[in-house]
């Protein structure tokens, strides 16, 4: 088999309307052998907890979120000074007008659906989007431009690798807004629509392994009115490759369980792997999360920790265990090699030379990505989602505290600290919440939850579990403690205006079916394949152990009769959402969402929307933009004092093949697709 043989791969692979190349290529087909996690947890309802009310616990909101919250209701209804046809919201537009909400600069009026064989970008009337880097596109003085019938793995580590998803751009001090540094990762390949099928099998090896990994590029611009460009040979432009070295940190590395015969020593980790969401530390630093780095393995498949991971000793799909050894975990020299991957990994994207880190303390497992927010005493709390269905929601909390201009201190953070897992318990009756997503009687999906311990000062809490197994199998620990299972936790970022945290569940199409979790107040619908977005109200300041917890959103699209909610907001005044992604908020605090899998569930192109948290408009749902045919929006930024939106969208045209390309994004000059960073301002 080549690595272009997809039919053979995605044979029996796919489970709902999921796209077939997505199945095999992303996540290695792991629906396909069905969910990992099969502990009894969940799978029967726990009412001895439920004692505290939700309306007991929201009279310990922090003083802090009660200040910030009259700060932006107070300002919900003022009208929008920018963006074009700016209504008086609540109509018009039918998403609900274009006002923009807590007196944000960005103001548009919500574009309509877009049907899935739309091979175009869509933005709001007024806007105009830019491609601002591409796959293939040199990064260095030296590096070739791309030529798609001359590819080599060596022009590949000098250009912009493939599927970039998570995206974040800071402002490069004292360069007056002009000049940026944009750090990219690049989740994985699509081989059948980037290779000439005449590629022989080593060289493709080769050129997707130099396509995966992260990306530091400098950016430029003239003013906030004009899109960025990126810099070809910027001082702190870096691939970050399979042969980049990462220093294990923490509680795990050195252990036993992270050597190999090339690292005796456990503590360098040669690349990065399915890297996903990921989050802008409080000290400038990037985190990204390592997702599906199981599909890279061949595995003996038959301990209990590579079945709850999904490690299977069976071909890959791209075969490198084929060209490469360490891939190939079979045998005594690589056992360990996929344990080496799972984590969340740092990178200081303004030192080039820095070694980046990849983090025991926060726990193996797939990442989607980490957000860090500092609590009131400056320990620094990192949220997590373990996306699989019926997996877990996690937080991290570190021993020691932030100092203000310390980066080399502050980069220490996360290599030690307390790490707890999610219990969520509803409010209402079992027999309210009956699998439709219909609203329970007392208006809202809500309730109380704990952050179970599994690590606490240093020591494990989990019974039978050393410090290191805790770290490394957090899945088989987390197991037992009786966590819930979540419909795949994506992103899960902190509202840094409110301190509440969110939680994007994009979907999960076994909830509620013969032999797996039913369906509980925090993931109602059975068969859930639009997802839902939690809103988590930390108890106190962000390192407290319960909190109290509601819905924002159940996502679909109401004009098709799919049972949804929008916080009490009109369902017939929204954008249709489905399968809710990555986060990010704006400068006055409302939500943004980008979406994956909308195609195959609501039927439109995936997006990004606007979702308005405060006031008479909370759940108004408003699509900014979206994506070309088969691609997914990522990596969402929103600079809304300057009417910008910036989105990675990954995969475009993955149904494609080589001659027979489904999308031509960006260029539209008849080749194919490529993965692009595009920033969205005012035309
Ligand atoms: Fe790579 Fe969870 O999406
Ligand atoms: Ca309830
Ligand atoms: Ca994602």
């Amino acid at each position: 088999m080549t690595l272009i043989d997809l039919p053979l791969l995605m044979k029996d692979a796919v489970r709902g309307k999921r796209s077939a190349v997505t199945c095999a290529l992303k996540c290695a087909n792991q629906c396909a052998s069905g969910p990992c996690n099969h502990s009894d947890n969940s799978t029967f309802r726990d009412v001895a907890s439920a004692a505290l009310t939700r309306r007991r616990v929201l009279g310990g909101t922090s003083g802090a979120v009660a200040i910030a919250l009259a700060g932006t209701l107070g300002a919900c209804s003022n009208p929008s000074e920018g963006g074009s046809g700016a209504s008086d919201g609540g109509s018009g537009s039918g998403a609900g007008g274009g006002a923009a909400p807590n007196g944000s600069a960005l103001g548009f009026e919500a574009i309509a659906p877009v049907d899935l064989e739309t091979d175009e970008f869509t933005v709001p009337e007024g806007f105009a989007w830019h491609p601002i880097i591409r796959w293939g596109d040199p990064l260095f003085e030296d590096a070739p431009d791309f030529d798609w019938n001359a590819q080599s793995a060596e022009a590949q580590e000098r250009q912009f690798g493939y599927n970039n998803d998570y995206t974040e751009i800071q402002e490069i001090p004292d360069s007056d807004g002009k000049r940026a540094v944009m750090f990219v990762n690049h989740e994985y390949t699509n081989e059948n629509i980037m290779l000439p099928p005449e590629t022989d099998e080593a060289a493709a090896i080769e050129i997707g392994m130099a396509a995966h990994g992260l990306t530091v590029v400098e950016l430029q611009r003239e003013s906030a009115e004009e899109p960025y460009t990126y810099v070809r040979g910027g001082e702190l432009n870096r691939r970050i490759l399979l042969d980049t070295e990462f220093a294990l940190t923490g509680p795990a590395a050195g252990s036993e369980l992270t050597r190999t015969a090339e690292d005796p020593e456990g503590r360098t980790v040669l690349g990065t792997l399915g890297n996903c969401a990921g989050g802008l530390t409080p000290w400038g630093t990037l985190l990204s999360g390592e997702e599906n780095f199981h599909g890279y393995f061949r595995a003996a498949g038959t301990s209990e920790a590579d079945k709850r991971y999904g490690l299977a000793d069976e071909a890959t799909a791209r075969n490198w265990e084929a060209a490469h050894e360490r891939f190939d975990a079979r045998g005594e020299d690589h056992r360990n090699e996929p344990n080496r991957f799972g984590w969340i990994v740092e990178v200081d994207p303004f030192d080039p030379e820095s070694t980046p880190r990849k983090h025991t303390a926060l726990g193996r497992f797939k990442h989607e990505g980490a957000n860090v927010i500092l609590a009131e005493d400056g320990r620094a709390v990192a949220y997590s989602g373990d996306d699989e269905v019926f997996d877990y929601l996690y937080k991290f909390v570190s021993r020691d505290t932030y100092v203000e201009g310390d980066t080399e201190h502050n980069m220490t953070l996360l290599e030690d600290g307390d790490l707890f897992v999610a219990k969520f318990t509803g409010n209402s009756p079992d027999e309210e919440i009956d699998g439709t997503g219909a609203v329970p009687a007392d208006g809202a999906f809500d309730g109380t939850g704990e952050w179970l311990p599994l690590v606490l000062d240093g020591a494990s809490q989990v019974e039978g579990f050393t410090l290191e197994e805790v770290l490394v199998h957090t899945r088989l620990a987390a197991d037992l403690v009786g966590p819930t299972k979540m419909d795949r936790c994506e992103d899960v970022e902190p509202s840094l205006a409110t301190g509440r945290v969110y939680v994007a569940c994009t979907n999960n199409d076994g909830r509620g079916t013969e032999g797996e979790a039913p369906v509980d107040e925090m993931n109602p619908r059975a068969e859930n394949r639009d997802g839902h977005v939690v809103e988590i109200d930390e108890q106190g300041d962000q390192t407290s152990t319960t909190f109290a917890w509601n819905l924002l959103l159940v996502c679909g699209d109401p004009a098709q009769g799919d049972q949804t909610y929008f916080s009490g907001f009109a369902p017939e005044e929204v954008s249709p959402i489905s399968c809710p992604d990555n986060l990010a908020f704006d400068s006055v605090g409302n939500l943004w969402i980008s979406t994956d899998g909308a195609p195959d569930g609501i039927g439109y192109n995936d997006g990004l929307f606007r979702v308005t948290l405060e006031g008479d408009a909370r759940g108004r749902v408003e699509q900014f933009l979206a994506v070309p045919r088969e691609a997914e929006t990522c990596g969402p930024i929103v600079r809304d004092e300057d009417r910008s939106a910036f989105v990675s969208v990954q995969h475009p045209g993955e149904d494609g093949e080589w001659g027979a390309h489904t999308s031509h994004f960006p260029d539209y000059d008849g080749t194919g697709p490529r993965p692009t960073v595009v920033q969205v301002l005012p035309a």
